[in-house]
C-alpha cells in the first residue's frame, strides 16, 4: 500500500513531459516593454511571427511577462484579474486569437507574494492561479523569484509543478530564481528550464548597474555556464535568459550572443520590438542553420574547449556524428585564428564524445556566410573582428 501511495505520489509530482524536447523557442515581452503591454502589440507580435517566417523558424510562444494584471485580486474570488486598460477584452479572446495562428501562449507569475513588479504574486494560491491559466488555455508559465523571504525553493516550485500538473492543461514550466538555489540539482522533475544568473541587457561584456540590483552583459553570463551542462538535456535546460538580439547590441555581437546560445543548448526566447526589427535582426533570429544546432536531437550542451588571449573556442556534439564549433573574440582588437585540426584531439569526457580529426575527416561549413571552408585536412584561418564569432558546422 505504502509503495503504491509513494509511487503515485511521484507520478503526480512530475512535470508534464514531452513538452521540451528541444530547448523552447518563442518571444517574451520583457526585455523591450517591461510592463508597457497590451493587447494591440501581443496581436502584432503574433501576426509577425508568421510575415516575418519566426515560427517557420520554430519559434512557437508569445510570453506576456510581468504586468499583464491588475494591481489587486479579485476581492470576491482571489482569482488574477488581467489589467483591464491593457487588455479591455480579457485574455481569453487574445489567447485564442494566438491559438489560431498555430503559436503557443504564455503568461509569467511569482513565487513570493508579490512579482518583481509589485503585482499580485501567486504565494498561498498555486492552486487557484494554476487552474485559471488552464481556463484561458496558458500553455506556458514563468514562475519568478521575488518577494519570496523564508520561503524554500525547492518546495515552493514543486508546489505549483504539483499545482500546474493538477489543473491538467499541459504547461511548460520556466524556472526564473536566477540560479539562487541551484535548481539545476533539483528542478529537472520540477520544470523544463530554469534561469541560470540574474538578468540580461543588451551590452556585450560586464555588467551594469541599476542602483541596487545590477543586469549582466551577454559574456559576464557565459561566464556563469561553463560547469552547468551535465545538468542539461532533453526536457530539462539551463536557460542563460531571454535574447537581446535587435536591442542595440551590434550586428557582430548579436551574431555572438545568438550563436553561444545556440551552442548552449539555451532556450531561444526572442526579446526584441518585432514590429521594429531590421533585417538584419531578422536575418540572425531565423538562421536555421544556427537553430538546427540549438535544437539538435542530441540535447547534449557545447563546452568551451579553449580560452586563450581572449578567443574562445567552444565545440558541441551533435546528433549525427557533426559537430558544432563557435570562435568568439572577446577582445576589442582583431584577432587571427590559425586552427591545426591535425595538433587537437577533442574530447567530451561528461558525455563519453570525441572529436578525431586525425582519423575523420569533416567538411567545414560557416553557418553564418553559407560558405564552405573545405576540410579539417588543412589549417583554418580566419580574421575575426572585435566581439565577433565564427560559427562552423563540421559534417561528418
Ligand atoms: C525578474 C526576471 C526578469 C523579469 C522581471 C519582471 O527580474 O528575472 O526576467 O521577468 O523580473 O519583473
Amino acid at each position: 500500500m505504502l509503495h503504491l501511495f509513494v509511487f503515485n505520489n511521484q507520478l503526480f509530482a512530475q512535470k508534464f513531459e514531452n513538452l521540451a524536447s528541444t530547448p523552447p523557442m518563442g518571444w517574451n515581452s520583457w526585455n523591450t516593454f517591461q510592463t508597457n503591454i497590451n493587447e494591440q502589440l501581443v496581436k502584432d507580435v503574433a501576426d509577425i511571427m508568421i510575415t516575418s517566417g519566426m515560427k517557420d523558424a520554430g519559434y512557437t510562444y508569445i510570453v506576456l511577462d510581468d504586468g499583464w494584471m491588475a494591481l489587486e485580486r479579485d476581492p470576491k474570488t482571489g482569482d488574477l484579474i488581467p489589467d483591464p486598460k491593457k487588455f479591455p477584452n480579457g485574455l481569453k479572446s487574445l489567447i485564442d486569437y494566438i491559438h489560431s495562428k498555430g503559436l503557443k501562449f504564455g503568461l509569467y507569475n511569482c513565487a513570493g507574494t508579490k512579482t518583481c513588479a509589485g503585482y499580485p504574486g501567486t504565494r498561498g494560491f498555486e492552486y487557484q492561479d494554476a487552474r485559471f491559466y488552464a481556463l484561458l488555455g496558458t500553455d506556458y508559465l514563468k514562475f519568478d523569484w521575488c518577494h519570496t523571504e523564508d520561503i524554500n525553493a525547492k518546495e515552493a516550485y514543486t508546489t505549483m509543478s504539483k499545482a500546474l500538473r493538477t489543473a491538467a492543461h499541459p504547461v511548460v514550466f520556466s524556472l526564473c530564481e536566477w540560479g539562487n538555489n541551484k535548481p539545476w540539482e533539483w528542478a529537472a522533475s520540477v520544470g523544463h528550464l530554469w534561469r541560470t544568473t540574474g538578468d540580461i541587457t543588451a551590452q556585450f561584456d560586464g555588467i551594469k548597474s541599476y542602483g541596487n540590483w545590477h543586469a549582466n552583459g551577454v559574456m559576464t553570463i557565459v561566464d556563469m555556464q561553463d560547469t552547468l551542462r551535465k545538468f542539461a538535456g532533453s526536457g530539462h535546460w539551463n536557460d542563460p535568459d531571454m535574447l537581446e538580439v535587435g536591442n542595440g547590441m551590434t550586428a557582430a555581437e548579436d551574431r555572438t550572443h545568438f550563436s553561444i546560445w545556440c551552442m548552449l543548448a539555451a532556450p531561444l526566447i526572442a526579446g526584441n520590438d518585432l514590429r521594429k526589427m531590421s533585417e538584419a535582426t531578422k536575418s540572425i533570429l531565423t538562421n536555421k542553420d544556427l537553430i538546427a544546432i540549438d535544437q539538435d536531437a542530441l540535447g547534449i550542451e557545447g563546452f568551451r574547449y579553449r580560452d586563450k588571449d581572449s578567443v574562445q573556442i567552444w565545440f558541441r556534439p551533435l546528433h549525427n556524428g557533426d559537430w558544432a564549433v563557435c570562435f568568439v573574440n572577446r577582445s576589442s582588437v582583431s584577432k587571427t585564428i590559425d586552427f591545426n585540426w591535425q595538433n587537437e584531439t577533442v574530447t567530451d569526457d561528461l558525455f563519453n564524445k570525441a572529436l578525431d580529426p586525425k582519423t575523420t575527416t569533416y567538411q567545414i561549413r560557416d553557418l553564418w556566410t553559407k560558405k564552405d571552408l573545405g576540410t579539417t585536412k588543412k589549417i583554418l584561418k580566419a580574421n575575426l573582428l572585435s566581439h565577433d564569432v565564427l560559427m562552423i558546422r563540421l559534417i561528418k
